[in-house]
């Protein structure tokens, strides 16, 4: 099977503040970090050798992953500074043996069929073949038009609205032949998707395959929501360990994932679609609903939260209320009482006594 490149160096911006302490690729999916789902099912189609491009917060990853997982080889591409999403291809030319390569956005949790993808690029010959899947809102990707023959006559990234060419956009898979290179100038930053495909469509060299498998990117809070739903949707049931203490009056509906080591007090009501990590701690008469929880995260009694995100370590004192694509940052405290909705985001550390009702970033 091909050696694939995984593009795992973005800082994550929309999903800040919890990307300040961790690379997307290490955002937990139903009590999982993401790139152990991809490392899963580029192992299960049988490729053997896995480059991950690395930049920002490179280490973490290095330390979590090492050099093998799920029996593949992993080898690290560090850049010293970020050369975008064409960049690290042209970087990695020496480790592809001047054979034929899959490339793959680190942020992607998706059930591709990947062999699929390489058999049609080689009967359509072209340089270079994207993955192409169907989404509401093409403005936010790669928008694609393509003709009768699976080429890609047009290839735009994020569109202005109303200028999107369709619904088919760029999945983030891509299978590359050698003569990708010319298309590359070494040694700067380089956005495949705005400098290389588009050339190459005009060169009658880009095909597009559409796959109707699952598909989700998770680049901003509501994705990684319903990301996170969609995987323990798939579990189909409440997924938790002997070492969780419920109150034997809480109610727990699921779906819904716990970590180890979890305790839950009397008349809370857990689920559907949270995921509570290791260490989390729920006092009294909580609400908790479709949300992520971080480890180590502490809610006290009568607190609710509802659709949003809790970083590591963070405290919610009692009668807090967190909704809305609301993220609140590792080891943030939310005094007794405070409402925060519509999309807040809370910095790392911050202590917060007042209400916040309208979307705004604390620092
Ligand atoms: N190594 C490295 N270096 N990786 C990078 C860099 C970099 O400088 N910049 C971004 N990446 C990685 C990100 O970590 C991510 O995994 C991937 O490249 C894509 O970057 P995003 O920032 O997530 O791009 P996007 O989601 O806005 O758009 C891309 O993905 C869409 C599908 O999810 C584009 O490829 C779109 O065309 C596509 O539709
Ligand atoms: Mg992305």
């Amino acid at each position: 099977m091909l050696k694939t490149l995984v593009l795992a160096g973005g800082f994550g911006t929309r999903l800040r503040p919890l990307s300040c302490s961790r690379p997307k690729t290490l955002f937990p999916v139903a009590n999982k970090p993401l790139i152990d789902y991809t490392l899963e099912s580029l192992s299960e189609a049988g490729v053997e050798t896995v480059i991950l491009a690395v930049y920002y917060m490179a280490e973490a990853l290095v330390r979590y992953l090492g050099p093998t997982k799920n029996n593949l080889g992993i080898l690290y591409l560090r850049e010293q500074r970020p050369m975008g999403t064409g960049g690290p291809i042209r970087l990695a030319k020496d480790m592809m043996n001047g054979e034929k390569f899959m490339v793959m956005n680190g942020d992607l949790l998706t059930d591709f069929d990947y062999k699929r993808l390489i058999n049609y690029h080689e009967e359509k010959g072209g340089i270079a073949t994207v993955a192409l899947t169907q989404v509401e809102d093409p403005y936010r990707y790669g928008s694609v038009e393509l003709d009768w023959e699976g080429r890609i006559t047009r290839f735009v990234e994020k569109p202005e609205l109303g200028k999107a060419p369709s619904n088919l956009i760029n999945a983030g898979i891509y299978i590359l032949e050698p003569e990708i290179y010319d298309y590359i100038p070494e040694g700067g930053k380089v956005r495949i998707e705005t400098e290389v495909f588009p050339k190459l469509a005009e060169e009658q060299q880009l095909y597009g395959f559409e796959s109707h498998g699952f598909w989700m990117d998770i680049g901003e809070p509501v994705d990684y929501l319903n990301a996170n739903a969609a995987v323990l949707a798939r579990q189909r049931k409440v997924i938790k360990p002997d070492s969780i203490e419920i109150d034997p009056t809480a109610i727990i509906n699921g779906p819904c994932n716990f970590g180890e080591n979890i305790k839950i007090g009397a008349d809370s009501r857990i689920g559907p679609n949270v995921s509570l990590a290791d260490d989390v701690q729920i006092g009294k008469g909580c609400r908790i609903e479709n949300s992520i929880i971080f480890a180590g995260a502490v809610i006290e009694d009568y607190s609710s939260v509802k659709n949003a995100i809790l970083g590591e370590n963070s405290v919610l004192e009692r009668w807090v209320k967190v909704e809305s694509g609301s993220l609140i940052g590792d080891f943030a405290q939310i005094g007794d009482g405070v409402t925060i909705t519509e999309g807040v985001s809370i910095c790392p550390s911050k202590s917060i006594e007042e209400s916040i009702l309208k979307p705004t970033q604390v620092m």
